[in-house]
């Protein structure tokens, strides 16, 4: 129900102040806030501050400062993290692998003979409110001139390249486009008649390291440069939405090796310190370049927390040697989380977040893609080097259970993002 302040709060408000009535306003605006108290904040709150205004005002009203492309409001108190799978035929998948010729060979299971589709039938349901359905339309208007850009490893890839799927078929052929740079370093999706374009950036650890070539990567001993933001953080300059993530390079073990100086000094000075210490340090560094790059009032920068691998079967109960092969039933057991690893980096996220003065949009996507052991590219997907005959009649020992299958989980990252960019 409407209270009659919130049809135009600040005609009635200014009318009031030389009304012979005022006092019966007065009276009546104070009945009203006692019984709509919350809409009554919520107005005062959205009005600008205006001098000689007749009524006291409220108790201190935090001030929310709009975050660029904010069209609505999330439900207050609704974590759209925290929820469950749920089976929709109707809706689901939201494209056909058929129907996008930008999935990587990696990541078309069905096109490389995955037999089952029950991975792609699933929509999240947040437990608190309902997500908003995801508008192509809406996405490509308010990326018109603009330049959305994620920057991360393969993981982040994966979202990209969802996030082209998801609106690609509103652009006529003929005006859309895709280009590789810089040994593929960078990979731009372009519609012209949009003047947009969503692009990826392949860094791994954000920071420069001995893995970024985005093509000859597998690299055991990994280095990573402390303060080295800059290296890659040139070519991030001038994107309007940027989406970052960084996690599954960090996991060489319990330690990491950074390097102070360049990589090509003669004498390197290479430390080693706790993977956790690192992280935060790659961590503050984007955030620190994020301050000083971009501007709150017309951009946005989001990050996507861990995305879980599924590599060890006896981590939800399964026999020792399983891991996603043929796996095609998510985890049931709503408080499963997985590797330790996962909590402890979860943890500096989480503290290192809530020190930054820049509001980033966190996409703490980890807990509802740990339930999807069924989700996994497994082994349907172009191989790099042909199977060995062992290998082959063990079909466990070569699945992919790191990156996801297109359509499927990573749709509904973005549909995530798509809330928290419309709706924050
Ligand atoms: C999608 O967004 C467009 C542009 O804002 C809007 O005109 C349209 O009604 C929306 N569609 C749905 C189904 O909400
Ligand atoms: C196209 O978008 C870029 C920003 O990405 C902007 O600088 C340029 O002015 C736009 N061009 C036109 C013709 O709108
Ligand atoms: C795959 O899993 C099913 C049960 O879900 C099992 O019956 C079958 O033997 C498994 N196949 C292989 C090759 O492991
Ligand atoms: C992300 O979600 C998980 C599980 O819901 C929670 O434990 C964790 O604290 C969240 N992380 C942050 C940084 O908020």
């Amino acid at each position: 129900m409407k209270t009659p302040l919130s049809s135009s709060p600040s005609v009635v408000l200014r009318k009031t102040r030389f009304s012979p009535y005022l006092f019966t306003l007065l009276a009546f605006i104070v009945f009203v806030a006692i019984l709509y108290g919350e809409d009554f904040m919520c107005i005062l709150g959205q009005l600008e501050p205006s001098p000689g205004r007749v009524i006291s005002k409220p108790k201190p009203v935090k001030k929310i400062s709009k975050l660029a492309f904010a069209i609505g409001e999330g439900e207050e108190g609704c974590d759209i993290f925290s929820g469950r799978w749920v089976r929709d035929e109707l809706t689901r998948p939201l494209y056909e692998e058929s129907d996008c010729p930008y999935i990587q060979p990696q990541l078309t299971c069905q096109g490389r003979g995955r037999p089952d589709q029950d991975y792609q039938k699933w929509r999240w349901q947040p437990h608190g409110c309902d997500l908003p359905s995801f508008n192509a339309t809406l996405m490509l208007e308010t990326l018109r001139g603009k330049r959305m850009m994620f920057v991360g490893d393969s993981l982040n890839r994966g979202q990209y390249t969802s996030m082209i799927c998801l609106v690609h078929r509103l652009i006529p052929d003929d005006q859309k486009s895709i280009k590789t740079y810089s040994h593929d370093s960078l990979t731009v999706f372009k519609a012209k008649d949009y003047n947009m374009s969503i692009e990826f950036y392949w860094a791994p650890f954000l920071l420069e390291s001995n893995a970024d070539n985005a093509i000859v990567h597998r690299i055991s001993d990994r280095v990573v440069r402390k303060g080295s933001i800059n290296k890659h953080g040139k070519h991030w300059k001038g994107v309007d939405i940027l989406v970052f993530n960084t996690y599954l390079w960090w996991m060489t073990g319990l330690e990491m090796k950074v390097l102070k100086g360049s990589f090509e000094d003669d004498d390197k000075e290479i430390i080693t310190i706790s993977t956790e210490e690192a992280y935060g340090m790659g961590m503050r560094s984007m955030l620190r370049w994020v301050r000083r790059n971009m501007d709150r009032r017309k951009t946005r920068v989001f990050f996507t927390s861990m995305s879980p691998t599924h590599a060890k079967g006896i981590d939800w109960g399964g026999k020792p040697g399983e891991n996603c092969y043929n796996q095609t039933t998510m985890i049931e057991d709503p408080n499963y989380w997985g590797s330790d690893s996962r909590k402890s980096i979860m943890k500096v996220i989480g503290e290192v977040f809530s020190k930054s003065k820049y509001p980033v949009t966190f996409l703490n996507i980890t807990q509802l893609s740990n339930y999807r052991k069924d989700a996994h590219t497994s082994i349907y997907k172009k191989q790099w080097n042909p199977l060995t005959p062992e290998q082959l009649a063990n079909p466990a020992s070569y699945a992919d259970c790191v990156h996801w299958c297109l359509p499927g989980l990573q749709d509904t990252w973005n549909e995530l993002l798509f809330a928290k960019l419309f709706y924050p």
